[in-house]
C-alpha cells in the first residue's frame, strides 16, 4: 500500500467556478481594459501588407471595362487582385451553388459587390487606391425590392410548404375571418468588431488564416478552394470575435479568402479590414419580409385555420437563405397551435446584398407575423391579446402538433406566461393604462404580454454534432478546445465550466484557447444557440474519458472498488486515500495513462424531410415571455419603453450572470431591430444608412426605464441537453416583440382600439405617427 498524502477530505468543500454557478466571462475584465486580443490587435508580421476591396458602383449590369492602371499605379500599392488571379476557384458559395463569385467578373448584380482587392504598404494607401478605378458598365434596371419582383419572381433557393389539416377549408368554414399583410425589415449585425482577416503564408501551399469569423472550418475550405489547395493546407484560428450575431457565419468568407490569395501571391502576411461603410454596403443582413396571412378563427379568438406566404429578400445569391426561410415558418406558430395551417414561403432574388443569418436565423420574422395574427384577432374581437394568446397556446396533452409534425412535449409556457403575468401586475397595469389613455390627450401608453418558444438544433440535421480536445498536463492544469467560437455570449467560460465541474477542479486550472482546425476538425457554425450544446457535451465526453481513465489506474494502483474514488473540490479520494486531483495526475503519467483525449457528441433523435415537410427537426423547445410597457407622443410619434418583465426559460442555468446578459442582450437587440433600425436601400439600390449616422441602433439610454430580467429557476430541461440546460443565445431577441405590440396599443388607443394598427416594424418615430394619422383618418371617414 502507497503512503497516504494529502489532507483528509474536507466534507462541504466546493470547487471556484463549476456548473450551475454564476461566473464572469472569461474575458469580461479584458474586454474592459482592452487587454483582450482581436485580430486588429495582434502584433502585425515584419512587412504585413493591408487588402482594400472595390467595389460596384451599379446594383445590376454587364461590367464592359475595368482599367486599374491609376491603381496600380498609386503610392504605397503592391499588387491588384482580380477574378483572374485566383489560383483556384472564384467561388465562395457556402452552399455549393456556385452562385458568390470572390469578385464579379462579367457582371455585377448588386451595388457594393466586390470587383477587385487592392494590396498596399498601409490601409490608408489601399482605401485611397481604390478610389482610383476606372470600370464602365452596362446597367440593367436592378430588382430592388420584394414588390419589384411581383412580376417576374425568381427564387434563390427551393421554397418550402409546411401545410397540416385541410386550410383553405377550416378558413372558408371559420365564423370569422381576416386577412393581411405585414412588412418585417431587416438589420444590419452591427457587430462592434466589423469583418476582419489576416493571412499568413507558410511552405509549400500552406497559409495561416486569422478570421473574424463563426465558422472556421468552412472558412478554411473556403479559403482552400479559392487557392486550389487540399483543406490540410489551410489552417484558420480565431480566439474571439467582437460581436457575429450570424454576420459572421459566411460573411468572413470573402475577406479571409482575398487575404489568403494575396499572401500567397506576394509572400508577406495580409490583413484586410473594410471599414464600416464597406462593411454595410458588402455584406449580408438580417433578410425582411412580406408576410401574408389569412386566418379563421371563432368567437372565443381560437384560430381554426391559417394560410400564410413569407416573401424573403433574399438578396443575389443563395448563400443562408434556405434554411432562414425555413426557420421563419418553422416560427409561424410561435407557441400557438393550430388546427390547420399552410405555410409557404418565397425566397427571392433581388439586386442587393445577399441577406444571411442574424440572431434568430428568420425564426424572428416568422413570430413577428404570427403575433400580429394574434392582435388582429384580439382587435376583430375586441378583446385582450393576452386572452387571446391564451385561447390558443399549445396543449399538453392534445393540441399540440406543429405545423411540421413535431409533438411538443415540453411545453411551459402556460406556466412561464402565468407566472409573468402575476409578476409584472399585467391586469392591473393594464386596466391603468386603459384609464390613462381615456384621458391623456397627447401621451398614450400601451402595454403587451408577448411568448416565445424557439426550436434548438440545426435543421440541416449533419450541422449537430461538435468535437473537443482535452489534455491534462502533469502539474493538474486543463487544457481546453473545441470547435464553438466565442463571440462574447460566454460560451467558453460555460463549456469551461463543464469540464472544471467534471474533473472536480477550480475553473481556472482550465486553460480556454483559440479556435483552430487544426485541434478539433470538421465543425459545424457556432450557430443556432447550440454551441454550449453541442461543445459543452463534446468537452464533458472527453474530460470523462480521461477521468475514467484516472479512475481505473487509481483503482488498479491502490488496490480499491473505482466506486469508491471520488473527484471533489480539486481533490480526489481514493478509497480513503485522500490527494490532490495533480497528485493523482502525476502518478497516472508516471504509470504512462494517456492524459489526453478527443470528445465527440451529436443530438439523439433529431430528423427532418424537407420534401415531405414532416420530421422532428429539434430536440428541445425554449420559451420566454416579456411584458413591455411604452409611452408614446402622438403629435411626433416618440416613444419610450417604460418598463419591460422578462421570464425566459435556460432549463437548468449553466452560468445565470452569462445567460442573464444574453437574455437582456437579445432583448435589446430585437428591440433595435423593431423600432429604429432602418435599412433604407435607394431606386438605384445604393444602402443609403450604411453608418451610426443613419443607421440608429439602440443606445443605452433606449433600454427600458425599468428593466427586471428573471429565469425560470424551477426549469430543467426535459432532454438530456447538457447539464440539463437550454440554449440561450437566440431565443430571447423575439421576447422584443412585446414592445412592438405595445408601441400597437399606443397607437390604438387614438381611434379607441377598434381598429388593428398593422403597424409595420421597424416601429420607427415616422412609422408611428403615420399609423395615427392613419387611424384619424379611418376614424373620420
Ligand atoms: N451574444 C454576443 N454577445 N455576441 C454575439 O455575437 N450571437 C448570437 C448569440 N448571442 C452573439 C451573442 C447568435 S446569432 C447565436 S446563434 C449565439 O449567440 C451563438 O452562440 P451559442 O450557440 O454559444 O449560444
Ligand atoms: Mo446565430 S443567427 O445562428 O449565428
Amino acid at each position: 500500500m502507497k503512503p497516504i498524502r494529502g489532507e483528509a477530505f474536507e466534507a462541504d468543500a466546493t470547487i471556484r467556478g463549476g456548473a450551475h454557478v454564476s461566473q464572469r466571462h472569461d474575458s469580461a475584465h479584458k474586454h474592459v481594459t482592452g487587454e483582450a486580443v482581436y485580430i486588429d490587435d495582434m502584433v502585425e508580421p515584419i512587412g504585413t501588407l493591408h487588402g482594400c476591396l472595390g467595389l460596384s458602383t451599379v446594383a445590376n449590369g454587364a461590367i464592359l471595362s475595368v482599367d486599374l492602371d491609376a491603381v496600380r499605379a498609386a503610392p504605397g500599392v503592391v499588387g491588384v487582385l482580380t477574378a483572374v488571379d485566383i489560383p483556384g476557384e472564384n467561388d465562395i458559395s457556402p452552399t455549393g451553388r456556385h452562385d458568390e463569385p470572390v469578385f464579379a467578373e462579367t457582371e455585377v448584380l448588386f451595388h457594393g459587390q466586390p470587383i477587385f482587392a487592392v494590396i498596399a504598404e498601409t490601409r490608408d494607401a489601399a482605401r485611397r487606391a481604390c478610389l482610383k478605378a476606372a470600370i464602365t458598365y452596362e446597367e440593367r434596371p436592378p430588382v430592388i425590392d420584394i414588390l419589384d419582383t411581383a412580376d417576374d419572381p425568381r427564387l434563390v433557393t427551393p421554397p418550402l410548404t409546411l401545410a397540416r389539416g385541410d386550410a383553405a377549408a377550416a378558413l372558408e368554414n371559420a365564423p370569422h375571418r381576416l386577412d393581411g399583410t405585414m412588412r418585417i425589415g431587416g438589420q444590419d449585425h452591427f457587430y462592434l468588431e466589423g469583418q476582419i482577416a489576416m493571412a499568413i503564408p507558410g511552405e509549400d501551399g500552406d497559409v495561416q488564416v486569422f478570421s473574424s469569423t463563426q465558422h472556421p472550418s468552412e472558412v478554411q475550405h473556403m479559403v482552400a478552394h479559392v487557392l486550389g489547395v487540399p483543406s490540410n493546407a489551410v489552417t484558420v484560428e480565431v480566439r474571439r470575435m467582437g460581436g457575429g450575431f450570424g454576420g459572421k457565419e459566411t460573411q468572413g468568407n470573402i475577406f479571409a479568402a482575398v487575404a489568403a490569395v494575396a499572401a500567397k501571391r506576394f509572400g508577406r502576411a495580409v490583413k484586410v479590414r473594410p471599414d464600416r461603410d464597406d462593411d454595410m454596403v458588402a455584406t449580408g443582413k438580417r433578410h425582411d419580409f412580406l408576410v401574408d396571412y389569412d386566418v379563421g378563427f371563432d368567437a372565443d379568438g381560437r384560430i381554426q385555420g391559417v394560410d400564410y406566404t413569407y416573401a424573403a429578400r433574399c438578396g443575389y445569391s443563395s448563400d443562408l437563405s434556405g434554411p432562414v426561410t425555413d426557420r421563419a415558418l418553422f416560427h409561424c406558430d410561435n407557441a400557438y397551435y393550430y388546427p390547420a395551417v399552410k405555410a409557404v414561403s418565397a425566397p427571392l432574388f433581388t439586386n442587393t446584398v445577399s441577406n444571411t443569418a442574424f440572431r434568430g436565423f428568420g425564426g424572428p420574422q416568422g413570430v413577428v407575423a404570427c403575433e400580429r395574427v394574434i392582435e388582429e384577432i384580439a382587435y376583430a374581437l375586441g378583446k385582450d391579446p393576452l386572452e387571446v394568446r391564451r385561447a390558443n397556446f399549445y396543449g399538453t396533452d392534445d393540441r399540440n402538433v406543429t405545423p411540421y409534425y413535431q409533438t411538443v412535449e415540453d411545453n411551459v409556457i402556460h406556466r412561464v406566461v402565468d407566472e409573468l403575468e402575476a409578476s409584472s401586475d399585467y391586469q392591473a397595469r393594464r386596466a391603468e393604462i386603459l384609464a390613462f389613455n381615456r384621458e391623456s390627450r397627447i401621451i398614450k401608453r400601451g402595454i403587451a404580454l408577448t411568448p416565445v418558444k424557439f426550436g434548438i438544433s440545426f435543421t440541416a440535421t449533419h450541422f449537430n454534432q461538435a468535437g473537443a480536445l482535452v489534455h491534462v498536463y502533469t502539474d493538474g492544469s486543463v487544457h481546453l478546445n473545441h470547435g464553438g467560437t466565442e463571440m462574447g455570449q460566454g460560451l467558453f467560460t460555460k463549456v469551461a465550466q463543464i469540464v472544471a465541474e467534471e474533473f472536480q477542479i477550480d475553473l481556472d486550472r482550465v486553460k480556454i484557447t483559440a479556435t483552430t482546425t487544426g485541434k478539433v476538425p470538421n465543425t459545424s457554425a457556432t450557430a443556432a444557440s447550440s454551441g454550449t450544446d453541442l461543445n459543452g457535451m463534446a468537452a464533458q465526453v472527453a474530460a470523462r474519458t480521461i477521468k475514467d481513465r484516472l479512475i481505473a489506474f487509481a483503482a488498479d494502483f491502490y488496490d480499491v472498488p473505482a466506486a469508491s474514488i471520488v473527484f471533489s473540490a480539486n481533490r480526489v479520494d481514493v478509497g480513503g486515500h485522500p490527494m490532490t486531483f495533480a497528485e493523482l495526475v502525476k502518478e497516472a503519467y508516471v504509470a504512462r495513462v494517456q492524459l489526453s483525449a478527443a470528445g465527440f457528441y451529436k443530438t439523439p433523435k433529431i430528423h427532418w424531410d424537407r420534401d415531405k415537410g414532416t420530421g422532428r427537426p429539434f430536440y428541445y423547445y425554449a420559451y420566454g415571455a416579456a411584458c413591455s410597457e411604452v409611452s408614446i407622443d402622438t403629435l411626433t410619434g416618440e416613444y419610450q419603453v417604460e418598463r419591460t418583465d422578462i421570464l425566459h426559460d435556460v432549463g437548468k442555468s449553466l452560468n445565470p450572470a452569462l445567460d442573464l446578459g444574453q437574455v437582456e442582450g437579445g432583448f435589446i437587440q430585437g428591440m433595435g431591430w423593431l423600432t429604429t433600425e432602418e435599412l433604407w436601400w435607394d431606386g438605384k439600390g445604393r444602402l443609403r444608412t450604411h453608418a451610426p449616422s443613419t443607421y440608429k441602433i439602440p443606445l443605452a439610454s433606449d433600454r427600458p426605464l425599468i428593466f427586471n430580467t428573471r429565469l425560470a429557476e424551477w426549469s430543467e430541461n426535459a432532454e438530456r441537453a447538457v447539464r440539463r440546460s437550454k440554449a440561450v443565445g437566440e431565443p430571447p431577441f423575439m421576447l422584443a416583440v412585446s414592445v412592438l405590440e405595445a408601441l400597437s396599443m399606443a397607437v390604438a388607443s387614438t381611434a379607441d382600439y377598434r381598429i388593428c394598427p398593422r403597424l409595420d416594424a421597424p416601429a420607427t418615430p415616422e412609422r408611428v405617427l403615420m399609423a395615427i394619422e392613419r387611424l384619424k383618418a379611418a376614424g373620420a371617414a
